[in-house]
């Protein structure tokens, strides 16, 4: 694997989730119509960025860098802006409503140590310099419960190698799941892809700066175990 930003090319990709949901409340269109661009980043989508350039992180101001791939309705984003304000968040999710949700939150704890990039997370790792991210949080990805559609889960190579590439040696990756068999194969693509497994636990097992989620929450109402997995990067 290179460590230098590769495409130069932007690649098609096809996403297979949820871009819009139930009709937006009204405070959410504005929350979309007015605070969204001031925290979107610039120069990530193939449209905005044709050569594929890598992004200037001078933004970040030196701070380190986290990503949450998926933020859903964003309150583990916001939480660990407001807990790590030395930190500088990136959270990528291109669920509209999740989005506006994000958003809301983000005017109510008043934090302003991240930027968005709202869309498919494989657009940001293309142009994101090599070994930018010290911590990547992906809580409850997509559980895609068919086989046939094991294939477009985030644990496969397509996406872990975008995503090693974009992190530092020693740098950390968490994954959050209520799916036993989305654990089986996070235990097998994400060690090859340069990963090495340092901590896992079941219920209550979780970070201690953990907070629970929208999508925890309804795997918890319907009789499903939550599963944290740690990783570093080799
Ligand atoms: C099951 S939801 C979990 C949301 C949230 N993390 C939570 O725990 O409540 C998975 C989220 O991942 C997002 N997602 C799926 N594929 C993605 C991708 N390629 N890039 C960024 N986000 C993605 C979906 O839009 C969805 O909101």
């Amino acid at each position: 694997m290179s460590d230098q930003p590769q495409p130069q090319q932007a690649e098609r990709r096809n996403f297979y989730g949820r871009v819009h949901g139930k009709t937006l409340r009204a405070s959410q269109k504005d929350y979309l119509a007015q605070d969204l661009e001031p925290l979107r980043l610039k120069g990530v989508t193939p449209a905005e960025n044709p050569a594929r350039q890598p992004l200037d992180l001078s933004f970040t101001r030196g701070r380190p860098l986290w990503l949450e791939v998926g933020f859903g309705g964003g309150e583990h984003l916001v939480h660990m802006a407001a807990l790590y304000p030395q930190a500088f968040l990136i959270g990528a999710e291109p669920f509209v409503n999740g989005i506006a949700m994000l958003l809301g939150k983000i005017r109510a704890a008043g934090v302003t140590n991240l930027a968005l990039h709202p869309g498919d997370v494989r657009d940001l790792f293309d142009v994101l310099p090599a070994a930018c991210l010290e911590k990547v949080f992906l809580n409850y990805p997509d559980p895609w419960p068919k086989a046939r559609h094991h294939r477009r889960r985030f644990v496969t190579p397509g996406y872990l190698q975008l995503l090693a590439r974009a992190m530092r040696p020693g740098a950390e990756f968490r994954v959050a799941t209520d799916i036993p068999d989305y654990v089986r194969q996070t235990h097998e693509e994400v060690p090859p892809a340069g990963f090495t497994l340092i901590a896992e636990g079941g219920p209550g097992d979780h970070w201690p700066d953990w907070i629970s989620t929208r999508y925890e929450q309804k795997a918890l109402r319907e009789g499903r175990q939550p599963h944290y997995l740690t990783f570093r990067r080799g």
